[in-house]
């Protein structure tokens, strides 16, 4: 199904109301006017109201109504030439006033194409997906990875980028928890935040999306994903706010669902109270493609563009809102606020120092950057009798599915970049939204092969259970890949597709020296665990996941992810053992009861509830071994502080990720026993030692006062812990907390 055809139908006739004088005729810039907002001098904030203040209204209403930036048939829709074709959005600049046009590009691991089955796409680099660079744990690797996707959006002729997917990961089966940043959210804001900073150093805009609690595909254009204040300010939003207060996106995307049965892009509470006035962001806030259901409320509620005309119902920002504007019901003020907001990103953000010019692209080199995220994102599950790295005495090595002949798996849906050189492998998945399924050609068997020249290598396709245990029987070594498909619009079931457990349990049973990587978008069961000697997480790696993947199993690269997310044992775990709403009525209201855990997303519910998870978040291996010692808690100013020292006790060098979680003594109002508290990836030789020391956010050690509003630390004594997972926490030091209370402003001050 075309996502378009999921979103309704428009109203054709009202288009060109919308369409600015100025814009449309190249009317001159008026007389006297000296562009005094070209002074680079002057602040964004100064500058945005220079311009908006020789602004006509129909200008105004220019910047706040987007169109799609691609061809359409259902509607039919062909965007302006001006549109940069395969996009996602075009709003038109205003010539007069030297306003240029917003290119609009999704996504968060490249430019992706949005397309027509036989229109042409871009072929670009793409990043390991969000939780593969959340699973890196390096804000510094998120950051150059964003920097990288920013430049190639700026040489494709893009200055919006709609990347920040930081929604928090509720449900392990939410189809786009693999354009996230995973379950935590100082993790996901950290991570996230980073990206953004990375696109945006491009001098382009970022989004930060979906704004909010987006937390599930099946009847995502209608569930109201229900909670109470505190527990979303101490969870999803609390991720939203530091990538916002690290990065200063550009705009925030408003998301698709309802929030306590209000749209979100409609929602007071949300665009309004939490966003503007809480946090002070001045940025703007867009429309998800199909997410604006109204003009005044949405207006008023602080929504200020709509995206994407075609995909709503009816083109709100456009004539309807110069008439609500007319008659008062949208005050004028408001227009000019939304106008403000737009071009002070716009200035802020380099959009008219920095005009985007099309470009060469060096996609080598981006292939090493985006091979360097993957390597760090991979993360070693499980590994019995040093399985891997891949022992030099392996003679015969059987590969066996998934492609891994000749590429790496993505996830699908608008974020879906189009491999350079081409799909590895044509005809795979729907031929519409939000297909095809798509294979980046960097192949983990050839990358092996190149590392092993004296082993002998057999790859079989994996259709055939008893074939592929044939073929692994007596094998140095084999080596499984099983993949799971996520894309946008549909979630997905914990157990793998296609009878891939049998396979693995076939061959497993065939030969016990198996090894699992698996190509999934977040968690998957494993019944076969126990007969399996190596488990893999690769995540969809990217353009060069091949490579990544071929390094870290023969031990070129140590493997240092650490999970994001919480693998766990079975649906009964969850705090959902299904997911409600139903596929087959995408229109039907219906929703989901996030108070059930409330801020405990993730470890946090698995650590309240006492449930031993398959694998727990923060967990990963190495092909060496730390010992942390020294931990120590002090307060400075008004801050924890927490230092240690991590050493490489093992072998080969490696990079680790200490983990300190806090929580209060003897029971308490928090959600969970713990939260992460800080992290710090850490690169050491073999015997190597180094010292961390971090401060801990006052926030993650309070709760929030709805009523108040306020941030509240209960005086007290809390234990604060230091470990290789949120499962494995074997340092252990009391600390002592002051009362103390934060203005909710305390993030934007
Ligand atoms: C997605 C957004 C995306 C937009 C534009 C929507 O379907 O939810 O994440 O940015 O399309 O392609």
């Amino acid at each position: 199904m075309k996502r378009q055809q999921m979103q309704g139908l428009m109203m054709a006739l009202m288009l060109t109301t919308a369409l600015p004088a100025a814009a449309a005729h190249g009317q001159a810039a008026a007389p006297g006017a000296s562009k005094a907002w070209m002074n680079t001098k002057l602040s964004a904030d100064q500058r945005a109201d220079l311009i908006v203040a020789q602004m006509t209204q129909d200008e105004k209403l220019a910047l706040v109504f987007g169109f799609f930036g691609s061809n359409q048939t259902k509607p039919q829709f062909t965007p302006s030439p001006e549109a940069r074709m395969g996009s996602a959005g075009y709003i038109p600049g205003i010539p007069r006033l030297g306003v240029p046009p917003q290119w609009e590009t999704d996504a968060g691991v490249g430019v992706a194409t949005q397309r027509e089955t036989s229109d042409p796409f871009l072929e670009r680099t793409s990043l390991p997906s969000g939780i593969a660079t959340a699973a890196t744990w390096n804000p510094d690797l998120a950051f150059k990875g964003g920097a990288m996707i920013g430049s190639e959006a700026r040489s494709s002729g893009f200055n919006v980028q709609l990347a920040g997917g930081v929604n928090l990961a509720r449900d392990p089966r939410n189809g786009r928890n693999f354009e996230y940043g995973g379950e935590d959210p100082l993790l996901a804001g950290t991570i996230v935040g980073a990206q953004i900073k990375g696109i945006q150093s491009n001098n382009i805009i970022s989004t930060i999306k979906h704004w909010a609690l987006n937390g599930q595909e099946t009847g995502r254009m209608t569930v109201s994903s229900n909670i109470g204040d505190s527990a979303a300010r101490m969870s999803d939003f609390l991720a939203f706010e530091l990538a916002i207060e690290s990065a200063s996106p550009g705009s925030v995307m408003c998301a698709y669902n309802r929030i306590n049965s209000t749209y979100a892009c409609e929602n007071d509470y949300l665009l309004n109270e939490v966003l503007k006035k809480d946090w002070s962001y001045k940025g703007y806030v867009m429309s998800d493609w199909g997410a604006t259901h109204s003009t005044a409320k949405s207006a008023n509620a602080g929504l200020d563009q709509e995206s994407a005309y075609t995909f709503d119902k009816e083109p709100f920002f456009g004539a309807p809102l110069k008439a609500a504007i007319a008659d008062g019901s949208v005050p004028q003020a408001r227009l000019d606020d939304m106008a403000r907001r737009i071009t002070r990103s716009m200035f802020a953000h380099g959009l008219f120092d920095h005009p985007v010019v099309k470009g060469p692209i060096d996609y080598a080199a981006h292939a090493k950057i985006t091979q360097a995220d993957a390597e760090e994102a991979i993360v070693l599950l499980k590994n019995d009798g040093a399985l891997l790295p891949i022992a030099k005495t392996a003679r015969k090595i059987v590969v066996i599915g998934s492609h891994a002949d000749v590429g790496v798996l993505s996830g699908g849906g608008s974020s879906q970049v189009f491999p350079v050189g081409g799909m590895a492998v044509k005809g795979l998945g729907p031929t519409g939204f939000p297909g095809p399924i798509v294979y980046h050609p960097s192949s983990p068997l050839k990358a092996l092969q190149a590392r092993n020249p004296g082993a002998t290598f057999l790859y079989d396709d994996g259709s055939d259970p008893a074939a592929a245990a044939k073929a692994a029987a007596g094998a140095d070594l084999v080596i499984v890949f099983a993949h799971q498909w996520a894309a946008e619009s549909q979630d997905y079931s914990l157990t793998l597709a296609n009878n891939q457990d049998a396979l693995i349990d076939a061959v497993a049973t065939a030969n016990p020296k198996t090894a699992v990587v698996l190509e999934t978008g977040g968690p998957v069961l494993m019944p076969w665990l126990p007969k399996v000697g190596a488990v893999v997480e690769a995540w969809y790696a990217g353009t060069s996941g091949g490579e990544a993947i071929g390094r870290v199993l023969t031990g070129e690269v140590n493997p240092s992810g650490r999970l994001p997310i919480t693998f766990p044992r079975g649906a009964d775990q969850l705090p959902r053992q299904t997911i409600d709403c139903d596929p087959a009525k995408p229109e039907a209201f219906c929703d989901v009861n996030y108070d059930i855990e409330g801020a405990a997303v993730g470890y946090k519910w698995f650590d309240k509830k006492g449930h031993a998870p398959l694998f727990a978040f923060g967990h990963g291996l190495s092909y060496t071994t730390f010992g942390y010692s020294d931990l120590k808690t002090g307060v400075v100013g008004d801050k924890l502080t927490v230092s240690f020292k991590v050493t490489n006790t093992g072998k080969s060098a490696g990079k680790d990720v200490p983990q300190v979680y806090v929580g209060p003594k003897g029971g308490s109002a928090w959600e969970a026993p713990r939260r992460l508290a800080g992290f710090k990836k850490v690169d050491l030789a073999p015997g190597a030692s180094t010292s961390v020391s971090l401060t801990v956010d006052p926030r993650l050690l309070a709760t929030f006062d709805s009523k108040a509003k306020s941030w509240n630390i209960a005086g007290g004594p809390y234990e604060v812990s230091l470990g290789a997972s949120s499962r494995d926490l074997e340092s252990k030091a009391d600390v002592t907390l002051a009362a103390k209370s934060l203005p909710v402003s305390y993030g934007g001050k």
